[in-house]
């Protein structure tokens, strides 16, 4: 039986696998380009997979043996699930094992954003810093006390939160990315903390810090955008970890750039690995390379679970964690 591993993982786990099937295994750690991937396909029963490969219909049809793609990650906007699904293919994901390891960097980026550590960091190692103490020096936003805004309060969103109630944060959460009725403003309770549902348009003019969790999906692609960044508080900052087109990124810079908000943390992008070049110059951005599951021990799970699930359907059981479209009935 053939395995294809479209990127570099844990040696452990290519030489366990490949004691029982055949393995192929994308040792350069670079995305396949579409057609080198649609010809290490060839006679597969399994793939695992990552955010940047692409399983479209056309792909998809020139894998007639394929059972099932195991994404290493809990997103899989990367694949047509709707066709898989056609062509009897199942999909999974990674659910629940990088929620605490991604809130963790959500944390790293709105504080450094907010604090503005690469800013300062930047200016100590220019050998600007010629006085040493200045009362205006860097002044950036208080964290503690502070509203923080969730759009999308799934396990991350949530395990975000949790960290914020440690800080005295007023939570809120958007109630449905684009829902425009009011709300009750009842708070809700959930593990470990209270949070306000907002429409999104309440949420934005009301948070210090805005903090994005949503997938990507037709209804959330470019969700914040020119106007809806313009909603915000001049003071606020704005934080994504969830996917790249989530945000209109030239607008992004636009806004940072005129002072239509304060700053902005980002670990995803639009046309990643590209950055769009209005964000580079900018200092009151912190971008970072799509790290939010990246230690060690979280990868490692994820890789795991990935096994776990691609092996299970090719050897004819059930998936631990298929995505909810294809939940067993
Ligand atoms: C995920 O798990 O979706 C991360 O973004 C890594 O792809």
């Amino acid at each position: 039986m053939k395995l294809v591993i479209t990127r570099r993982v844990f040696r452990e786990l290519v030489e366990r696998l490949s004691g029982a099937y055949e393995v192929v295994h994308n040792e350069e750690d670079r995305p396949w380009p579409v057609e080198e991937l649609a010809s290490r396909m060839q006679g597969a029963s399994g793939a695992m997979a990552t955010v940047m490969d692409k399983f479209d219909e056309a792909l998809l049809a020139k894998c007639p043996d394929l059972k099932v793609i195991s994404n290493i990650a809990v997103g899989y906007n990367n694949i047509d699930v709707a066709a898989a699904t056609r062509r009897g293919i199942r999909v999974t994901n990674t659910p629940g094992v990088l929620d605490d390891t991604t809130a963790d960097l959500t944390w790293s980026l709105l504080m450094a954003a907010a604090r503005r550590i690469a800013e300062a960091d930047a200016y100590v190692r220019r050998g600007d810093w010629k006085i040493a103490f200045g009362v205006q020096y860097f002044l950036g936003q208080d964290i503690h006390h502070a509203t923080l805004g969730i759009i999308g309060m799934g396990r991350i969103g949530q395990a975000v939160a949790r960290r914020a109630a440690s800080f005295g944060m007023e939570i809120a959460y958007a109630i449905s990315p684009r829902a425009s009725g009011g709300t009750g403003a009842q708070r809700t309770q959930f593990d470990g903390f209270t949070a306000t549902p907002l429409i999104l348009d309440e949420l934005l003019g009301s948070s210090d810090i805005v903090s994005i969790h949503v997938p990507l999906t037709a209804e959330t692609r470019h969700l914040i955008d020119q106007k809806k960044l313009a909603r915000m508080r001049r003071s606020a900052y704005l934080i994504n970890v969830a996917r790249g087109p989530v945000v209109d990124e030239a607008a992004l810079a636009w806004a940072l750039k005129e002072g239509v908000i304060s700053g902005a943390g980002l670990d995803v992008f639009e046309n990643e690995p590209a950055v769009h070049p209005d964000l580079i110059p900018l200092e009151n951005v912190m971008l970072v390379p799509h790290l939010g599951s990246a230690t060690r021990e979280t990868r490692t799970r994820m890789a795991e679970l990935a096994v776990s699930n691609c092996l299970n359907v090719v050897l004819g059981k059930p998936p631990l964690t298929p995505v909810p479209e294809m939940k067993v009935p």
